[in-house]
């Protein structure tokens, strides 16, 4: 599922924070959105998730006009077509490791038994094989972050964005990072990461780096 935004300029308590950028991902690519801290990354990743709201220009999700969704209708987009990965993990600290992975699947009754199996693979994938039943605040950074990969990964959906996902971890822990973003594009996601993370970048297969005044260059690979 493709993701446009074309000309979006977004004001943040009266300061122009991005000035007519456009940008598209593809579906198969990974596109990095680079630049200095302060530079509107965050932003631009929130516009195409349809998180922020634009002053002006209009956001393409799909090829529909997304610019004026409906609370709802941005909902069922979340719900049924993009996986977060964000700085901070964005988990259910009390909550167990299985329990965040699979999240919005849990019936009254638990998980079923097919989904139970996604669960043991994606956690085999992220390195933490057998640890779902243990709580998530008991796990280190690193730890974290993989849990909210495995989250996305089991979600197996057309879009993942993920904001600053290598920021304070190990060497080891954001090469996992990296190469589970490179899979889940060459699996058919279309994949759309913030970051400063030089290897991030070299990583992607589209860059787009945003100047300090909101203004964007552009470069594909
Ligand atoms: N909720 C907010 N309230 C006030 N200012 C904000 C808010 N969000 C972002 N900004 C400002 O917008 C600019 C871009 O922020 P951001 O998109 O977070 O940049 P980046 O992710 O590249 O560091 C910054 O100057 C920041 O201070
Ligand atoms: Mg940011």
């Amino acid at each position: 599922m493709q993701l446009r935004a074309d000309n979006v300029s977004v004001v943040i308590d009266g300061k122009p924070v991005l000035h007519s950028v456009s940008v598209e991902a593809k579906p198969g690519r990974l596109l990095v959105l680079a630049g200095s801290s302060g530079s509107g990354k965050t932003t631009l990743l929130n516009v195409l998730g349809l998180l922020a709201r634009v002053e002006s220009g209009h956001v393409t999700v799909g090829g529909q006009e997304a610019t004026k969704w409906s609370d709802s209708k941005r909902r069922r987009f979340w719900r049924n077509h993009v996986a977060f990965v964000f700085q901070d993990y964005g988990l259910i600290e009390e909550a167990s490791v299985g329990y965040n992975v699979t999240v919005g699947r849990r019936g009254l009754f638990g998980i079923p038994q097919s989904d139970r199996e996604r669960l043991d693979h994606v956690l085999g994938h992220v390195l933490l094989s057998g640890r779902d039943k243990e709580q998530t605040a008991r796990l280190s950074g690193g730890e974290k972050q993989r849990v909210g990969l495995a989250r996305a990964m089991f979600r197996a959906a057309d879009i993942v964005l993920a904001d600053e996902p290598t920021a304070s971890l190990d060497r080891r822990n954001r090469e996992l990072v990296i190469s589970f973003l490179k899979e889940e594009a060459r699996r058919g996601a279309t994949v759309v990461v913030a970051t400063h993370d030089e290897d991030l970048m070299a990583a992607g297969d589209d860059l787009l780096r945003l100047g300090d005044q909101g203004d964007a260059a552009s470069l594909n690979r």
